[in-house]
């Protein structure tokens, strides 16, 4: 596949979006990574095979590559997942404050563990290692959103929110 046929592939939304992006680096490869968050968004959160195989024509890459690249880096999802991910923080001072005992709640009153998704398709659960915010552990980051010093009470009001 050529490049031009890749961009017909993508919306002219991303196209021009990842044009532009492009521009601001020296090699249009370095783009990559960034342009990924934007084509997984528009691909329905997930990399499918012809997903991988349509951004590796788009940046004149081996599939092997973006497949890579999505294996590699938490943020990039191989399979399908819900309409939000949630990240719970398992790393040492989480843990000390309770990250345990939130995973568990979730496990019970959600119904899922790690790597798994609520049967309304509402989220999608993942425990996660230091997630930067130590200082106001326990944290879970709902897509990019932080959320910081949680409590039984807290994660339901914030998790109720996404249903
Ligand atoms: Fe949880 Fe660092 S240990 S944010």
């Amino acid at each position: 596949m050529t490049v031009e046929e890749a961009r017909g592939t993508f919306s002219p939304e991303l196209v021009a979006r990842v044009e532009e992006m492009a521009k601001r680096y020296p090699h249009r490869k370095a783009a990559l990574i960034p342009a990924m968050h934007f084509i997984q968004a528009e691909r329905g959160g997930w990399f499918s095979d012809e997903t991988i195989r349509d951004t590796a024509a788009l940046f004149g890459v081996p599939d092997m590559h973006v497949r890579g690249i999505v294996g590699f880096y938490d943020m990039f999802h191989d399979a399908p997942v819900g309409k939000h991910v949630v990240r719970l923080c398992k790393t040492l001072s989480c843990h000390l404050r309770g990250a345990a005992k939130l995973r568990e709640h979730i496990r019970e009153r959600y119904g899922v563990g790690n790597g798994e998704t609520t049967a309304d398709g509402a989220f999608t659960f993942k425990c996660f290692e230091c997630l930067g915010h130590c200082a106001n552990a326990p944290m879970m980051l709902v897509d990019d959103r932080k959320c910081l010093d949680l409590t039984v009470e807290k994660l339901d009001e914030i998790l109720g929110g996404l249903r």
